[in-house]
């Protein structure tokens, strides 16, 4: 029924008309809202193009608009199109909700840590739930990239290092945003992003170029693309970078060949912002012309913001040097998505607007921000926090600073919505008759210390001290790139100059990225990274901290004990001069000179992905598999092995663990990493209690990625690992056999 009334539509459009459909504006500027109730950016820098979107709207040319906020403008917009354009084609609003629309949530990489797909799932629901009723029906999100270098700003976006919890976050995103009908009102389709492989960037440099071969492209980086698309995502974004010397706005190979030919996508690509534009900066078009038929062809159908297929297309077709069946292909592919969602018939912002905050959505992303938390260091149980500590100091410049605590792609929060960390100690304090002493002792990046002296004063003062450090919002996310990933400004001396008092100190970090806390974590006596958690930020961090939840973040991320090691990541290569895991029993032997190492740091992570502490402890044991041997031709066919493993909570109290799998397989034609993840599983003990948890590895589990592009198995040696961290050493092995 889509196709065919996509066909008839189609049929009735005009050429200027479907190159509408390609088009993408923001409101460049314009002054749309009738009253002071409009806080258009006068000095918009997108308006000196002297293009008026809603005229556009009015006249069928434009197809989509991004990052319009609130009912009101939508509705102007919509109407225009609805009312004013021959053919009543409705606009699709786009919109970066990337954590949350007016209820946040923790940022991507914090949300990750939760492990927890079906919480993920939930609140992406409700994020599109509350968007829509501002008629936004379009989410720039999931961000898939994966990403193994922490002064990559974007970091914060995804899901972090490994490629198979980066998929089952993908397919979590893409549930809850579109869910089983994307017609239905509170649904929005995705754009699954940067397609592909942004977060390979060289040096982590921002925008940078990704080179890779082809079998660490589809082992590592292109598995949650994939993942959502085969989760059935609506639409995916262009990316920036340049891949193996292609930029990724004009590469036939990934937008063509795999998206559309191999993973089979209907739906359509949208550039990222002026990226075909940007085909000229990278060499490989001499004119907006030259840009436009490229990445056309390539397979982006619309263009945001680059100015370039509302200007060239007219010509390119007319002369025939882009043909009229690339562009009906392209419209076709827009106009579908549009029918899927039912904005023919529902093209307004529906039901009452969310425009604050919901209370009866605090509940659900505070728990979100309790499971994200990431406990890295806990000596001498200084959390929680202890009942009788009556005397508390809070120090630092993110203890009280409701924007910071949202980070960045903020969705449209309202300021004074947000719990801070001093909001929710205070309430606390006074509840129990405890006094809370707060000092801000540093602004985030300055390094001006006249505000140490009252800091250090209230520290000594109190029975115990919470720091609250870390980067501001804008410090990660786009164009966030960083060459130091130190505490900001003056705040390691702040630190250095507390802890020197030898009160009970317990740090809480708030950072888009991982910091180097090797300081940190000689001299201070607990450590809790709390990304960037939302609007329940302050509840959801004093539960913790005073031990109404026990954390249960595990990192995704490998965080390092210095910049240089970066990047960092878990499933390394194992090398012919190997250090670690290897059998250093023969030559060159352990003290030889000449192994893969540095001379002055360690090759591991300070906190190892998949690490984090809880209030109780777990332990494993009965790593067993169902078989030793599994046939080839079976593995080929859905067979299977069946690994199971006991946790137990030994320690005093309830709490949840994250029982993951690895893999390592040696043998193959192929180097394979030290130990890939392929299985995880969230589960709640209470104290005492043990659960028996069980992996199924087959074809997907035990293949890899060869040279030119295959999934291939062989009969090698495998080895399984069980336990709560990358490091887990619980195992038994198998082997395929022929
Ligand atoms: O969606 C974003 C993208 O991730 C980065 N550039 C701008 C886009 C639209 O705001």
């Amino acid at each position: 029924e889509i196709e065919r009334r996509v066909n008839a539509l189609l049929k009735q459009m005009t050429l200027e008309e479907k190159i509408g459909q390609l088009v993408q504006y923001n409101d460049m500027g314009q002054n749309v809202l009738p009253s002071a109730d409009n806080k258009q950016v006068a000095d918009n820098p997108d308006a000196k193009l002297g293009i008026d979107p809603l005229k556009l709207a009015g006249n069928g040319g434009i197809g989509s608009m991004l990052n319009i906020v609130g009912a009101q403008k939508t509705h102007i917009y919509q109407q225009a199109a609805m009312e004013k354009s021959r053919l009543h084609i409705p606009l699709l609003f786009g919109a970066d909700v990337i954590h949350g629309y007016r209820t946040i949530y923790p940022v991507p990489l914090g949300l990750a840590s939760t492990w927890d797909t079906a919480l993920v799932r939930d609140l992406s629901a409700m994020s599109a739930a509350e968007a829509t009723t501002g008629g936004i029906r379009w989410f720039y999100s999931p961000m898939v990239d994966v990403a193994r270098d922490a002064r990559w700003g974007r970091i914060v976006e995804g899901a972090g290092e490994d490629p198979y919890l980066g998929s089952a976050m993908a397919r979590a995103y893409i549930d809850g945003y579109q869910g089983t009908n994307l017609g239905d009102t509170s649904h929005v389709a995705a754009s699954v992003k940067h397609f592909a492989a942004y977060g390979a960037a060289e040096g982590g440099r921002e925008y940078n170029t990704t080179d890779m071969s082809l079998s660490r492209m589809h082992q590592v980086y292109l598995p949650p693309y994939r993942a959502a698309v085969q989760e059935g995502a609506a639409t995916m974004m262009s990316a920036f970078n340049s891949l193996n010397g292609v930029p990724s706005t004009a590469n036939p190979y990934i937008m063509t060949d795999l998206l559309r030919k191999t993973w089979g996508f209907d739906g359509f690509v949208v550039s990222d912002y002026s990226a075909v534009m940007e085909l000229t900066h990278h060499g490989v078009a001499l004119t907006a012309a030259d840009a436009t038929k490229k990445a056309l062809e390539a397979g982006v159908e619309v263009d945001m913001m680059s100015h370039y297929y509302d200007a060239e297309l007219p010509t390119l077709v007319k002369s025939g040097k882009v043909p009229m069946s690339v562009v009906d292909e392209a419209v076709r592919r827009v106009l579908r998505v549009k029918f899927a969602l039912g904005l023919f018939e529902h093209p307004y912002a529906s039901g009452t607007e969310v425009t604050r905050a919901l209370d009866e959505h605090r509940p659900l992303v505070r728990k979100a921000a309790e499971e994200s938390f990431v406990l890295l260091k806990n000596d001498h149980d200084v959390l929680p926090l202890a009942a009788n500590a009556k005397k508390i100091a809070l120090i630092g410049p993110l203890a009280n600073d409701g924007m910071q605590m949202i980070g960045s792609w903020g969705g449209a929060n309202h300021k004074g919505d947000t719990i801070t960390l001093k909001d929710a100690m205070e309430a606390r304090a006074s509840k129990s008759g405890a006094t809370l002493t707060y000092a801000k002792g540093v602004e985030i990046k300055s390094t001006d210390e006249s505000g140490f002296a009252a800091a250090l004063d209230a520290a000594r003062g109190a029975d115990v001290v919470v720091m609250a450090l870390g980067e501001d919002a804008m410090m990660s996310g786009e164009a966030g790139a960083r060459a130091h990933l130190d505490l900001p400004g003056a705040q390691q001396q702040l630190m250095e100059q507390i802890a020197a008092l030898g009160k009970p100190t317990v740090l809480v970090l708030f950072s888009g990225r991982p910091l180097v806390l090797t300081w940190a974590a000689k001299h201070v006596d607990a450590i809790l990274q709390a990304w960037f958690p939302g609007t329940e930020a302050g509840n959801a961090l004093a539960n913790v901290l005073y031990g109404d939840a026990s954390p249960s973040g595990r990192l995704t991320v490998s965080f390092p004990y210095t910049v240089g090691q970066e990047p960092l990541y878990y499933a390394q290569f194992p090398t012919g001069r190997p250090t670690g895991d290897a059998d250093l029993s023969v030559p060159p032997g352990p003290n030889s000179r000449f192994l893969s190492r540095y001379i002055d740091a360690p090759n591991d992570a300070l906190y190892p992905f998949g690490y984090g502490l809880s209030y109780t402890t777990f332990s494993f044991s009965d790593v067993k598999l169902s078989s030793d041997k599994l046939m080839l031709k079976d593995v080929q066919h859905a067979g299977h092995i069946t690994a199971t493993a006991t946790v137990t909570n030994t320690g005093k109290r309830a709490g949840s663990e994250v029982v993951q799998c690895y893999v390592r397989n040696r043998g193959a034609s192929m180097e394979q990493p030290m130990r890939e993840l392929k299985g995880f599983r969230r589960v709640e003990l209470a104290a005492g209690e043990s659960k028996t948890v069980s992996f199924d590895l087959g074809f997907d589990e035990l293949s890899f990625w060869n040279n030119e592009g295959k999934q291939v198995i062989e009969p090698t040696e495998y080895t399984v690992f069980v336990g709560g961290d990358s490091r887990a050493d619980h195992q038994a092995m198998f082997h395929i056999v022929q």
